[in-house]
């Protein structure tokens, strides 16, 4: 049976050049950076020559970009130093943010006496900003700004420029989550002037296990994993040599073709919604993912006219890999809470969100197996009824 891979904003099949370059790392460069001998310079300089690609892909300094394990790590790292080390009292966020900053700012709230505060988000997963800027003025309290780029699930794009100058008018410091941006958009940290970002090898073909985040000079940012003071004293521990080079790889290979690969993935997610419209009568698009102007091109979260709570086992037996933005507990599947908190119980109950999310790597032969798929399974229903 042929698999079909349509799961990317999840994790990426990794580029050929990014195994090349890291098996070739792998052999030759295994000092440990902070040896001062010969082995241990090589791997340093590997590590600072990739840094420096990465910085100035950004725009930004090397001394910004401080290596860690994950996406999650970077902004653990980014929100609960802020509540530490920089005087935060306050963090505006929202419901839709991925768990990772979602249950981070929870916990500032519950156990560091920090007042967390969600913005309205509408229907279609969108942030109000006139609410956000309400909230944001409320208050004299130093405040962290903490609003993802792009949402995994639903695609929709932050208006990141407008949140920004908000945050330069009042003096609040603003992260935003770019894990699923960064290595997709020409992105230009210093020009959007945000104080922190976050980004994650996996999602742009690269390794697992590494990632980076973007800390501005002069925010004073102090680490969470003490030691050996490696990364500037920001993020101890021995470095991810292997996964540093492999992700100045991905990142390398993602700009060089981004407009390529923007191009071809739009072109796709565009047959997919035409697709799909044509096969199956009364489909619609979670959150503003079928808006091709205002979603991320990577991500189509579709909402099937019918409710069918097992239609990921059903799809895998068919080979085919995609996301139904769900947790899976006792075998019943259950709405996560971004799909919760944009659609009505009517719709919930009605209706099945499906997450597919594309890579250059996809044809229009995955396309035409999944909607092929979809359709049978969508008759089925029809015909139940
Ligand atoms: C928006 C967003 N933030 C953070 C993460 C976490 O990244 P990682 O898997 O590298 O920890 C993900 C991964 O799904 C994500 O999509």
């Amino acid at each position: 049976m042929r698999k079909i891979y349509l799961d990317n904003a999840a994790t990426t099949p990794l580029h050929p050049e990014v195994i090349d370059e890291m098996t070739e790392c792998m052999k030759n460069t295994y000092g440990n950076p902070s040896s001062t001998h010969v082995f241990g310079r090589e791997a340093k300089a590997r590590m600072e020559i990739s840094r420096k690609k990465i910085a100035e892909a950004l725009g930004v300094n090397s001394s910004e970009i401080v290596f860690t394990s994950c996406g999650t790590e970077s902004n653990n790292l980014i929100i609960r130093s802020c509540v530490d080390y920089l005087g935060v009292k306050r963090i505006i966020t929202s419901d839709l943010e991925h768990k990772c900053v979602k249950e981070t700012t929870a916990e500032m709230g519950a156990c560091r006496e920090v007042e967390v505060l969600k913005v309205k988000t509408d229907k279609k997963g969108s942030v109000d900003y006139e609410d956000f800027e309400k909230k944001l003025k409320s208050s004299k309290e130093k405040t962290l700004v903490t609003l993802m780029h792009a949402n995994n699930e639903i695609g929709n794009l932050l208006d990141i420029e407008k949140i920004q100058s908000l945050c330069e008018e009042t003096g609040a410091l603003f992260h935003t989550d770019t894990v699923q941006t960064l290595g997709h958009y020409p992105v230009n940290l210093a020009e959007l002037k945000v104080d922190f970002a976050s980004c994650s090898a996996h999602k742009i073909h690269g390794p697992k296990g590494i990632g980076f985040a973007y800390i501005k000079k002069s925010t004073g940012l102090k680490p969470q994993i003490t030691g050996g003071g490696q990364e500037r004293g920001l993020r101890s521990g021995t470095e991810n040599v292997y996964g540093v080079v492999g992700l100045a790889k991905a990142f390398e290979m993602a700009i060089l073709d981004l407009d390529k690969n923007k191009k071809q993935i739009e072109e796709l997610k565009k047959y997919t919604i035409e697709k799909l419209q044509e096969s199956i009568p009364g489909v619609g698009f979670n959150g503003l993912s079928g808006d091709l102007e205002k979603s991320l091109y990577t991500v189509l979260n579709i909402r099937l006219p019918f409710k069918d709570p097992l239609i990921g086992f059903e799809l895998e037996l068919k080979g085919i890999a995609v996301s139904q933005g769900s947790a899976c507990s006792s075998g019943a599947s259950k709405v996560s809470a971004v799909i919760e908190s944009i659609l009505s119980p009517e719709q919930i109950e009605s209706t099945t969100p499906l997450r597919v999310s594309f890579s250059a790597y996809n044809t229009k032969e995955d396309i035409d197996g999944l909607v092929g798929v979809l359709k049978n399974i969508s008759q089925k229903h029809l015909v139940a009824h």
